[in-house]
């Protein structure tokens, strides 16, 4: 890519500022290919793409425009750049895909006056204390909840809200940190793990442990469309978690017809979380647990859903997910009706114990209802499952297509003996 001016301060950048009569959309940050590819592919069928990362861009560069080196944690640095690159290139909207680098997403919004300016919202739904102290205060379904400092304020906090408890650190991701503790005796563990853990991009507060009212019952996730604050649900994800008493995302289902879709009690739930976080024009992945006493709220992310869910809601429904995203980036309202009635599903396989892979092959005839059954490590690589690590333990995803949730497990039953894993066990 020609080099559009060498000399802007810290910021490189290369792409070009001829014309285009395309609207143009600022990625901030980006993220594995398997799990993102899919969406720049079909965002750059109709879009121009900008990234700013803090290196130059891999996968990423077939689908962008130009780009910018920047420390996307900085937001001022990432204002700079935009109002900078704006000039020369008008930016349409800000996209924003990484969890971490939502929040300068939406401050980057706010200099540009875009859609996506939802600084205290996005503020709120990347740290789970500050998104419970507003829920709170509406009276949104959800479990108690306290910030703790130390082992003895999570067990008083642990004693006050009752056992089962949920400790889990204040602002991470992937569930790193988050462990179930059934009564004193596993209060400890629990505690060690959560204030242990930590990403090294986030700098963590003083009370960084949250102590929670383990809520029971199925949990799925809502993709919803934030449009001037009138939430729409998307998509509804049917969550498989493993590894108790950790939760690690192992599969999720999405079926055009989901009932919840229409459910009036979830549509509530809905709408007052992202009204009482101040949520205004967004995608969002929001879990939720379904309790006896109706849907409670698990957390509100202020970005699409990772995990492939928005690669399988497309199979499921026929709408493409990373064009909602990206026209709602740009102002305006998606359709968001679904053109196909089906189920899909993505389940991830785990090895049995620790393990450094020696060899992973897959059959190439994929049974019926089997859509894909793709290798996600290399030989040479160590898998460790939770808690030592989480998502960092999967090989292989597979994913299934059908008219209901039974025929893709039918489908996935028939799968997993298209896969090979060799390798030696760890410890
Ligand atoms: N209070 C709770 N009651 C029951 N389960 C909970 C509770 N809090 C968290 N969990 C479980 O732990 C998982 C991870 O928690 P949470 O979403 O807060 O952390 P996270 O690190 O943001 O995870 P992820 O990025 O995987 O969504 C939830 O999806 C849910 O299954
Ligand atoms: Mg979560």
């Amino acid at each position: 890519m020609p080099r559009l001016d060498e000399s802007w301060g810290d910021a490189a950048e290369a792409g070009s500022s001829g014309q285009s009569n395309r609207p143009l959309l600022l990625l901030i940050g980006s993220g594995g290919q398997i799990w993102r590819e899919y969406i720049l592919k079909s965002v750059a069928d109709s879009y121009d793409l900008w990234l700013f990362a803090p290196k130059e861009p891999g996968w990423e560069s077939p689908y962008l425009r130009g780009n910018t080196i920047v420390e996307t944690l900085d937001a001022h640095a990432a204002m700079e750049s935009a109002v900078r690159l704006d000039k020369s290139v008008r930016i349409a909207g800000v996209l924003c895909y990484d969890e971490i680098r939502v929040p300068v997403a939406a401050m980057v919004a706010e200099a540009l006056k875009l859609p996506g300016a939802n600084v205290e919202g996005v503020r709120a739904c990347r740290d789970k204390h500050l998104g419970r102290e507003a829920l709170a205060a509406a009276g949104v379904a959800q479990p108690a909840s306290r910030a703790v400092a130390s082992l003895q304020e999570a067990q008083e906090a642990a004693r006050a809200i009752g056992y089962p408890v949920v400790l889990k650190p204040r602002a991470l991701a992937a569930s790193i940190g988050v462990v179930r503790a059934d009564g004193p005796d596993s209060l400890e563990s629990a505690y060690t793990e959560a204030s242990e853990a930590y990403f090294d991009e986030i700098p963590r507060d003083k009370a960084w442990v949250l102590v929670e009212e383990y809520l029971d019952g199925p949990e799925v996730s809502v993709e919803c469309v934030c449009h001037q604050g009138r939430v729409t649900p998307m998509f509804v994800a049917r969550k498989s978690l493993g590894f108790a008493p950790h939760f690690e995302e192992i599969g999720h289902t999405v079926s055009a017809d989901d009932p919840l879709l229409d459910d009036p009690a979830v549509r509530h739930v809905l709408q007052e979380a992202h009204t009482a976080l101040g949520l205004d024009t967004l995608v969002t992945h929001t879990e939720l647990r379904l309790t006896r006493t109706g849907p409670r709220l698990v957390e509100v992310n202020a970005r699409l859903g990772g995990d492939l869910i928005p690669y399988v809601a497309r199979l499921a429904t026929g709408v493409d997910y990373g064009m909602v995203a990206a026209s709602l980036a740009a102002g305006a309202e998606p359709d968001v009706t679904p053109v196909r009635s089906a189920t899909a599903h993505v389940q991830f396989l785990y090895p049995e114990h620790d393990l450094d892979v020696t060899s992973l092959t897959v059959g190439e005839e994929l049974p019926p209802g089997v859509h894909e059954v793709t290798p996600m490590v290399a030989p040479g690589r160590r898998l460790r499952l939770p808690p030592r690590d989480h998502v960092g333990g999967r090989y292989v995803y597979v994913v299934t297509t059908g008219d209901s949730p039974e025929e893709c497990a039918e489908a996935l039953r028939a799968a997993t003996p298209l896969v090979h894993l060799t390798g030696t066990p760890v410890g």
